[in-house]
């Protein structure tokens, strides 16, 4: 299969969206990679999260969290890579080269930058850079294939410009262009209606039980509606989030029964938990045992450890012919490193 790529930032727990636009089909892909091509990577972006957090101890420990919600999920760590970014180093190096090929306009237009900063996020260089650490993190194993949310699109498609750029000013094909893959449902909703990120406060964490995920769920937003009055199902919040957990009958049961009339948003938020006790009941229990017992953590430490010892020779071969394209060669000295 073509060489399967992504990052996750451990700037927070990783929530719904994160799962229905991301972690899932990672979990997917990584089920049927295969070993020796390592052609599935899966990293913890945990440079990328400096760019807006700067607590030692809430790093650490979402990092952590992030590693163990994936194993809980099921990514199959021994088919797929799976790493902490910054056990890679070549990374920022690899960055530094492709920032002297993109221009200033390229970041200037990134909705992301612009979306945070709206947001009232102190914006420090390193978050208006942050599309040319991801172009490195993706072209620096020679991804072909980007499994993201529709918010990540943007920034695939920049990094396909700096291969393009790269490629033509040093004249070879030295950087392999890579393409983003959306999943079923890329654009998930936050309980206040927007896009459900951890940076807006407005997420549904995936392990979330009992009176604390009661509490998150009825945060989501409603209006003075009565459950008997007819209504659009996609206008609706809370049903855009419980169809995430439906197959097709359900969904149309479930809409036919809104636009008829009957249905309130209690009974949509009730849903909403049911489901998600279904769908991640058992996973909360390993997530919980890989990070409260020693043998879990072990377990976690190991497995990143080795995902790391696999995905470096990879990044290593990379920087070395490309700064060998720049005319600081030598690509034997910089691999005996
Ligand atoms: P966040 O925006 O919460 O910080 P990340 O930026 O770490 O999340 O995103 C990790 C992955 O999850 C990316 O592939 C991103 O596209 C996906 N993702 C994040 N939020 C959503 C969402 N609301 N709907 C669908 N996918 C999402
Ligand atoms: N920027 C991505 C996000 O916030 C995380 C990320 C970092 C990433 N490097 C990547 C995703 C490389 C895909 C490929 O979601």
């Amino acid at each position: 299969m073509p060489r399967h790529l992504s990052g996750i930032q451990p700037s927070g727990l990783p929530h719904i969206g994160n799962y229905f636009g991301a972690i899932a089909q990672h979990v997917e892909v990584s089920m049927t990679a295969d070993p020796a091509a390592k052609d599935a990577l899966f990293f913890i972006a945990d440079l990328h999260a400096l760019t807006s957090l700067h607590e030692r101890a809430e790093l650490e420990q979402h990092v952590r969290s992030i590693a163990a919600s994936y194993l809980a999920l099921g990514l199959d760590a021994e088919r797929a890579v799976f790493f902490r970014q910054s056990d890679v180093p070549e990374v920022t190096e690899l960055m530094w080269l492709l920032m002297t090929v993109t221009g200033m306009g390229l970041l200037e237009r990134a909705h992301s930058y612009k979306d945070k900063t709206a947001r009232g996020l102190h914006a420090n260089v390193g978050l208006f850079t942050y599309p040319v650490l991801m172009a490195a993190d993706i072209v620096i194993y020679d991804a072909d294939v980007v499994p993201v949310g529709h918010d990540q699109i943007q920034h695939v498609e920049m990094t396909q410009d700096m291969v393009t750029h790269f490629n033509t000013a040093f004249g070879g094909e030295f950087l392999r262009r890579p393409e983003w893959r959306l999943s079923p449902t890329p654009k998930v909703p936050g309980k206040d209606g927007a896009k459900m990120s951890k940076s807006y406060g407005n997420d549904i964490w995936i392990f979330e039980e009992g009176k604390a995920l009661k509490k998150s769920v009825n945060g989501i937003v409603t209006d003075s509606r009565p459950p008997e009055e007819p209504k659009d199902p996609d206008g609706i919040t809370s049903y855009a989030i419980l169809e995430l957990f439906l197959d097709e009958a359900e969904r149309a049961d479930w809409r036919a029964r809104i636009t008829k009339g009957g249905v309130g948003y209690g009974h949509l938020k009730g849903a909403i938990i049911e489901k998600m006790d279904a769908r991640f009941g058992e996973a909360r229990h390993v997530y919980r045992e890989l990070l409260e017992s020693e043998a879990g953590m072990r377990r976690l430490e190991e497995t990143l450890a080795r995902g790391a010892s696999l995905a470096r020779p990879m990044a290593q071969t990379t920087l070395a012919r490309c700064f060998d394209a720049v005319g600081m060669g030598n690509a034997a000295r910089r691999l005996r490193r």
